[in-house]
């Protein structure tokens, strides 16, 4: 599988993954297909070569017939699917494109695929990237998310994420398509969009801006470096067995509160500002449907593929906030190219929309 086409390639994760897919292979060629949408950008993937090992196509999943084009074209072997809209709070205030991109765009690729390879399936390879929202919500005492706890999803985004999943799968079931899935819990580290927990505090804090924590903040995530799932879903795409799907999670429960407080400690220590940014920390009102708490059994992965997380929370959120200290330009073009300052504008006036 040396021909790899990427969706989403210019996004948080899947730049992520171009980067480290090119280092750790290199003899791996890949065509990058990214919509550019408010949360793509061609700054992710600045210093990557813009060759025949990537190549990059400003393009829609949606669109069938340019898909199958690059899929013959450039004789794509292996398919790692990200692309997708991406954001909880979005898919609340308007589900439409969740079920566009995530839905029919998986669709799309799927039939894309199943008629570019015409049947000859041998060495081929569909790999879908999902989440762990897809399993709902758990109480305090439920024991983690395995591979075959029974789908619950709860938003428009994690609703469109589900039903793509079992698309994914009926494809393997009723073609014999050569998939597989990763559902993996909340990524975080370089390139993140800043409308995102993670970011979106650090960025708020050093412009000493509230840092608005819904509800109680004891919300629960299961936080995961984001070069830790880069290397999973590697391993999955190498060695995973098809037809199966891997659980991925950084084996940690903090609160949500807790992490806020953590990025402030670390911007006391490389930013000081005379009093502590967690005197910025505001309660805002819950999102609706907040999903209490997410954990993840990843058994499978570390007994049949042996991965581990490398970072520990406290090791990656120290890199996170040392990245985006590191580099204003990236903060910079982010914020001008996208319809970040209208989004952050209607993130405050979200909050009304989110209140009873
Ligand atoms: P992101 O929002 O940062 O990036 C999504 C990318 O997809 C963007 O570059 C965007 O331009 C592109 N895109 C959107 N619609 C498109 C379309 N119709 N055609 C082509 N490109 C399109 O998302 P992310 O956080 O990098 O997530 C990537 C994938 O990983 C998603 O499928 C997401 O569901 C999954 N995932 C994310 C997390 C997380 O914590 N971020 C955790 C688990 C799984
Ligand atoms: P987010 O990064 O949006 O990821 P997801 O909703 O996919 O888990 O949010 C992570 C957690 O942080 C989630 O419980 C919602 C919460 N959150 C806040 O409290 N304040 C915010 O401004 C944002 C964006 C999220």
């Amino acid at each position: 599988m040396k021909n790899v086409l990427i969706t989403g390639g210019a996004g948080f994760i899947g730049s992520n993954f171009v980067r480290y897919l090119l280092a750790a292979e290199p003899e791996v060629r890949l065509v990058n297909l990214d919509a550019l949408t408010y949360a793509g950008s061609l700054e992710n993937l600045r210093g990557l070569p813009d060759d025949s090992r990537h190549t990059f196509v400003r393009g829609d999943i949606c669109d069938a017939a340019l898909v199958e084009r690059l899929l013959r074209e450039h004789e794509i072997d292996a398919i790692v699917h990200f692309a997708a809209e991406s954001h909880v709070d979005r898919s609340i205030l308007g589900p439409a494109p969740f079920v566009q991109t995530n839905v029919v765009g998986t669709f799309t690729l799927l039939e894309a695929a199943r008629q570019a390879w015409g049947g000859k399936f041998e060495g081929r390879r569909f790999h879908h990237v999902s989440t762990d929202e897809v399993f709902g919500s758990l109480g305090p005492d439920d024991p983690p998310f395995c591979e075959t706890t029974p789908y619950d999803p709860r938003s428009p985004y994690s609703a469109s994420k589900a039903a793509s999943d079992h698309l994914v799968r009926a494809y393997f079931h009723t073609y014999g398509l050569p998939v597989t899935l990763t559902n993996c819990s909340n990524n975080y580290g370089p390139y993140q969009f800043p409308e995102k927990l993670i970011p979106l505090m650090i960025l708020n804090a050093l412009e000493g801006k509230p840092l608005p924590v819904y509800g109680d903040g004891r919300q629960i995530r299961d936080w995961l470096y984001v070069e830790d799932h880069c290397e999973a879903i590697r391993l999955v795409l190498r060695r995973g067995r098809v037809g199966e799907t891997y659980n991925i999670g950084g084996g940690n429960q903090p609160y949500n509160l807790d992490i806020v407080r953590q990025i402030c400690a670390l911007l006391d220590e490389f930013h000081p500002a005379g009093a502590s940014h967690a005197r910025l920390i505001t309660h805002v009102p819950d999102r609706p449907g907040h999903d209490r708490r997410y954990a993840m059994d990843t058994r499978k992965i570390q007994d049949e593929l042996g991965w581990r997380p490398r970072h520990n929370l406290t090791s990656g959120l120290r890199a996170t906030v040392e990245w985006y200290l590191g580099h204003p330009e990236w903060v910079q073009a982010i914020r001008q190219q996208n319809d970040y300052q209208t989004w952050l504008q209607k993130n405050y006036s979200k909050r009304e929309d989110f209140a009873p």
